[in-house]
């Protein structure tokens, strides 16, 4: 109830406030102002943000890979969705929810790479239009905890 004693204070007490009637402390008005603030303030930047489309791949900021498999190992907790393909981290935390895919295979590979099973449902321009922006860093090391297995194409001759 914070917001409701700073407001007493400035506006006057609401009728169901107990309001003592001696020595108003200034030191609890401070402390609601305090809470106030807190409770307006702005996240903390990210420390890998999403980076603008018009850097190239090979410009973005490297990150190391202990960083990228920490994701998973934190995935209860700090619940960031990056995933990794051909070396390029993707930061899907918050488009994971509207992805037309569903939320449960981007969550599968959170903090592995998934380059081969990205490919095999989208195109390169699915990937330039909706992924690029979620693009955070490059990294290297990932591997996919899946062998790829072999496609086949079929050979009808009559
Ligand atoms: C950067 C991360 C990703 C982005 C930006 C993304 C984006 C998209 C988009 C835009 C579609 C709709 C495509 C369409 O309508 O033609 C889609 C569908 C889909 N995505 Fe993703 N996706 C991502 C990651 C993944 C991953 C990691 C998987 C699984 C390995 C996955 C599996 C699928 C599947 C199964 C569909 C539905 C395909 C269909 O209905 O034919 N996506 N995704």
């Amino acid at each position: 109830m914070g917001w409701l004693s700073l407001r007493s204070r400035l506006h006057g007490p609401t009728s169901f406030e107990h309001t003592p009637s001696h020595g108003t402390s200034s030191k609890s008005a401070i402390e609601h102002a305090e809470h106030v603030e807190d409770v307006f303030a702005q996240p903390p930047e990210p420390q890998y943000p999403h980076q603008k489309i018009s850097i190239p791949d090979d410009d973005l900021p490297f990150i190391p890979p202990a960083i990228v498999r920490n994701q998973r190992s934190h995935l209860q907790t700090q619940g960031l969705a990056w995933i990794v393909v051909d070396n390029i981290v993707y930061d899907c935390t918050t488009f994971i929810n509207d992805h037309p895919g569903g939320d449960t295979v981007i969550r599968s590979f959170i903090g592995e790479d998934c380059s081969w099973q990205f490919w095999r449902f989208h195109s390169k321009m699915i990937m330039e239009k909706w992924g690029r922006p979620l693009r955070v860093g490059r990294t290297e090391g990932i591997v996919n905890r899946f062998k790829e297995p072999p496609r086949y194409f079929g050979s009808r001759s009559r």
